[in-house]
């Protein structure tokens, strides 16, 4: 298909995750027109002007928005962070009754004015959501993708890069899975360049242990409510993980990402979004298929499915 000329880009929802996305790809160059969407105008039309007061210094992409739908019209991509977010303690499957509302109210209308838009489901329980915006839309599976474990995929390859004394982008490890407590990393295919990782030495690090894998994997799992405890949100981390998404669209890559679609014969798992390596391009997103899990890994995905499918039945109703 090609890389797409003049991409309008929309992310809906202008708090904490919404701004820092769309101030993420401005400072990335990500798309050509970044528009901000949100239903509570003094503050979308507050960031709109914030943002905007910046782009002397990021290139000739725009920043505009407000509280219009009209304003969303012919976008490429729509970004979705619209909903209520996570307090301490809170779970993000504890989001789900909420935000399903949310999601499946916006959704037709969003389509309506893009109909030809590829939409990433942000908002959390973002696995749900993508099952309850697919079913909603009636749109084929891979186009409603969920950042899904994008971010905590990030997450465990900065944390693997620091102990391993390599570069982050040469860690090749993967998290899988529900993005949030089911979520657990495929070990069994990880590598730092060419090395598995176990065999992995470097200049004072003598090599990985499991109990320190296994350590890494909950510290990973865990990392949100930590940030969440110190700050009452994330915002910065998950930004740069949806803009490289978009990228990936926007360019045509056919990059490699753990997206989040709604799965069909996927090593036994059907009609469940949840993340696991797959191709993203101007199209939208697909699952790869030839992704080796080991037995445990396969347990630990079908667990994954098993929570993410229970709450998303359950929202339905
Ligand atoms: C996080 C939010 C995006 O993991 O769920 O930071």
């Amino acid at each position: 298909m090609g890389a797409i000329e003049n991409a309008k880009v929309t992310v809906v929802g202008a708090g904490a995750v919404g701004s820092s996305t769309a101030y993420a790809m401005l400072i990335r160059k990500a798309a050509r027109h970044v528009v901000l969407y949100d239903i509570a105008r003094p503050k979308v039309e507050a960031e709109v002007l914030d943002l905007a007061h910046g782009t002397n210094f990021t290139g000739s992409s725009t920043i505009t928005g407000g509280a219009d739908i009209a304003v969303t019209a012919g976008s490429h991509v729509v970004v979705i962070t619209a909903g209520a977010k996570q307090d301490p303690g809170q779970t993000r499957m504890d989001l789900a009754a909420t935000n399903a509302k949310i999601i499946a109210g916006m959704m037709p209308q969003l389509l309506e004015v893009s109909p030809d838009a590829i939409f990433v489901i942000v908002t959390n329980p973002c696995d749900v959501l993508a099952v309850v915006a697919q079913q909603v839309t009636g749109l084929p599976a891979e186009r409603v993708l969920a950042s899904g474990t994008v971010l905590d995929t990030s997450r465990l390859r900065v944390r693997l890069a620091e102990e391993a004394k390599v570069a982050t982008r040469s860690v090749h490890a993967h998290i899988v899975g529900e993005h949030g407590d089911t979520e657990f990393p495929l070990w069994s295919s990880a590598t730092i360049g060419p090395v598995p990782l176990l065999d992995w030495r470097a200049k004072d690090f003598e090599g990985f242990r499991q109990e320190q894998l296994d350590a890494i994997a909950v510290e990973v799992r865990d990392a949100a409510y930590k940030v969440i405890q110190g700050k009452g949100a994330t915002n910065y981390g998950i930004g740069l993980s949806v803009t490289r998404i978009v990228e990936a669209i926007l360019n045509d890559e056919h990059a490699v990402l753990p997206v989040s679609t709604v799965l069909s014969e996927f090593h036994g798992i059907d009609g469940v979004a949840l993340s696991v390596p797959s191709i993203v391009n101007a199209t939208g997103a697909y699952p790869i298929r030839e992704t080796h899990f080991d037995e445990r890994e396969l347990e630990l995905l079908r667990t994954s499915a098993g929570a993410i499918s229970l709450t998303a039945q359950s929202v339905m109703r």
